[in-house]
């Protein structure tokens, strides 16, 4: 039996070249011809590493019966100089979601203002919303509703904690913010939400009476090469049991990951009862699926 390869058009008959191109209009305006009935797929970009968010997405797609497609900017014309709005337009045409993990958050905004499909924010320099969708099912879960309920942010005023300024706002929560001068969130952010969001260099008052403490690395991705000054400015704002202790007597104790064990967290308090960052991890693909679900449906 021969086998047809296609190294070049002249390889096919014109007759089947014409078959397959008619093929192709005829696929297009129903895609479900060969496609499982309504299988979605997920587009992702990833300019950083991930374990977590990634793996999320992937599993949560396969379950869901849909597939997945992971682009680095590297592996990509991204990293050639393609432009955002062309890639997006592009990409968008041939999957049904896309997840971007970056730096700058405009260039998720540029993205999606270019996007047919909803565009999703996989970690930005400014914000990680996926992940506060898992924090607060994990609370929810253990504790109740959040509402109401003290939040204590003790270190750098990242993306993380910019996220969980957004959350206070949404899930209707005090938050307490404990970070050195120099490293406070976005003024815009915590000005405007004064009412819910108090800001100071303590990270004991910070904690005492909360019903939760979070904290994440000193350095994030990008940052690496201001980690030795970081460490200094951030000393005093390692969370451990002694820091723990003043908070609520049921309190939690959460982290994003990855962890610094030793840094910004004592390793023995990852690994104590009142933290609850497995659960957390594992509820991201429980929360990106439920993100996935609602943003296709
Ligand atoms: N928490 C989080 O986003 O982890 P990854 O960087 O591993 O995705
Ligand atoms: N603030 C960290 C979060 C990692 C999930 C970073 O941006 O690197």
């Amino acid at each position: 039996m021969t086998i047809q390869h296609f190294l070049s058009l002249l390889d096919l008959p014109p007759p089947d070249l014409r078959a397959i191109v008619n093929r192709a209009i005829e696929l297009k305006s129903d895609p479900n011809l060969v496609r499982k009935q309504n299988q979605k797929t997920l587009g992702l970009i990833f300019e950083k590493s991930s374990t977590r968010t990634r793996v999320a997405f992937e599993v949560a797609m396969n379950q869901m019966d849909g597939s997945s497609v992971f682009l680095t900017t590297d592996s990509s014309q991204l990293g050639r100089g393609e432009p955002i709005a062309d890639t997006s337009r592009v990409l968008s045409r041939m999957v049904d979601c896309i997840a971007i993990r970056t730096f700058e958050h405009s260039k998720l905004e540029e993205f999606a203002k270019y996007s047919q499909v909803p565009v999703i924010n996989a970690l930005s320099d400014t914000f990680h919303p996926c992940q506060l969708l898992a924090d607060v099912q994990t609370f929810t879960e253990h504790r109740g509703d959040i509402n109401g309920k003290i939040v204590a942010w003790v270190g750098d005023g990242n993306n993380m904690c910019q996220s969980y300024i957004n959350a206070a706002i949404a899930f209707d929560f005090e938050l307490r913010i404990a970070c050195p001068e120099g490293f406070h969130p976005k003024t815009e952010l915590t000005s405007q939400n004064n009412d819910r969001v108090l800001i100071s260099e303590n990270p004991k008052s910070a904690v005492l009476g909360a019903d939760l403490v979070v904290t994440d690395v000193w350095a994030s991705m990008g940052q690496e090469k201001e980690q030795v000054k970081r460490a200094k400015a951030f000393a005093k704002y390692k969370v451990t049991p002694e820091l723990m202790s003043l908070a609520g007597r049921n309190a939690l104790f959460m982290h994003c990951l990855p962890a610094h064990r030793g840094e910004e967290v004592s390793s023995e308090l990852i690994d104590d009862v009142s933290s609850v960052v497995w659960d957390e991890a594992e509820n991201r693909m429980h929360s990106q699926k439920a993100l996935l679900e609602f943003l296709l449906s």
